[in-house]
């Protein structure tokens, strides 16, 4: 009887408990040594050996259940909140969570001012296979197996695992020209920004992945003073008026004749520094006169168009721009670089 009348009280004062507080104090009034529970078992030892046993058990499980009821109560306190009017109310002042937004890599936001550029002198972008076959990225360009001019780039050889054509990893934009001849009629103007792969070492200014970005453009009467022009015109709306261009002679299988394309340092202004060697210019890419056997490869018959192509590693420009002096940094990841951006 009595027990039932405290089990009551128990229960009214723990549903009027709204915070830590008050339950700490029910806790110490009913499980604390002086407390409730205690004055229980207290009055045990008046008892005879059966009252004892009988009461002993009652006792023990009204324990247990103020116990389990107190866990109960705690975890309500806190998904509640104190005072448990939590659920009731909220602040319709208080400022939202911040979602945080991406942005583009700097590679990405470089080259789409690239391709705009281009665009804007009626070039397209068109792109091509990663995984290439040795034809588009070797023999079509007038590099046969065993020339010498393979070991200018080292290559990623792939299994086909359907037997057939040889594959690599393609080592240079140059096969989406053949590509897209194949496909289309002069006259015509593209660019073929994309990814590339070379077998070699990394270090500050090489990586083994890395973008380039072709060019083609194909006519009835292109000359190297056509390639100039434009490629003057791109560099100086890309960096600003002060750049300047120059071409020195070179070879490559695809073009004859060939090029090598210099710009002049945007670092130091031709002052001299560590980018340009102290030269006050820097290697931009290749390019030359569409070789007419590259052009006969595509299906166009010989002699009959001129053209000019070009590529150049887009990591470089990119670095040249923002003053970036490790490449390894535009494929780490690394939000404390990209983050800058
Ligand atoms: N594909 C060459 C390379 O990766 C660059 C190049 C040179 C592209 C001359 C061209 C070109 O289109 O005409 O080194």
């Amino acid at each position: 009887m009595k027990l039932t009348e405290l089990k009551n009280n128990f229960h009214k004062e723990l549903e009027g408990a709204q915070d830590n507080k008050a339950l700490e104090f029910l806790r110490v009034k009913y499980l604390g040594r002086k407390g409730v529970v205690a004055d229980l078992l207290n009055e045990l030892k008046n008892m005879s050996a059966e009252e004892r046993r009988e009461a002993g058990n009652k006792i023990n499980s009204f324990k247990k259940e103020i116990e389990e009821a107190f866990e109960i109560k705690r975890a309500e306190i806190e998904v509640l909140g104190e005072g448990g009017q939590a659920k009731d109310w909220f602040d319709v002042t208080v400022p939202g969570v911040k979602h945080p937004k991406g942005h583009f890599h700097p590679r990405t936001i470089v080259m789409r001012q690239a391709e705009s550029i281009f665009q804007s002198m009626g070039f397209s972008v068109a792109d091509g296979p990663e995984l290439e076959t040795d034809w588009y990225n070797f023999e079509a360009l007038n590099i046969p197996k065993e020339h010498p001019a393979r070991d200018m780039q080292d290559t990623f050889y792939v299994a086909n695992p359907a037997g057939g054509s040889d594959l690599v990893m393609r080592t240079q934009t140059s096969p989406v020209q053949v590509r897209f001849m194949e496909k289309n009629n002069p006259p015509l103007r593209i660019i073929a920004p994309g990814k590339v792969f070379r077998r070699e070492a990394t270090d500050a200014s090489h990586d083994y992945q890395f973008y380039q970005v072709e060019g083609l453009m194909v006519d009835r009467h292109i000359s190297v003073a056509n390639f100039k022009a434009i490629i003057a015109e791109f560099f100086k709306r890309f960096y600003g008026d002060k750049v300047d261009v120059r071409l020195r002679p070179s070879y490559f299988p695809f073009t004859e004749p060939s090029f090598e394309i210099d710009i002049s340092c945007v670092i130091c202004n031709q002052k001299g520094c560590s980018v340009c060697q102290q030269r006050g210019w820097t290697e931009a890419g290749g390019a030359g006169m569409v070789n007419q056997i590259v052009f006969e490869n595509a299906g166009y018959s010989r002699n009959e168009w001129q053209g000019f192509a070009f590529g150049f590693g887009f990591e470089r420009l990119v670095m040249m721009k923002y003053k970036i002096d490790d490449i390894r940094l535009l494929n780490s990841g690394d939000m404390r670089f990209l983050k800058q951006f």
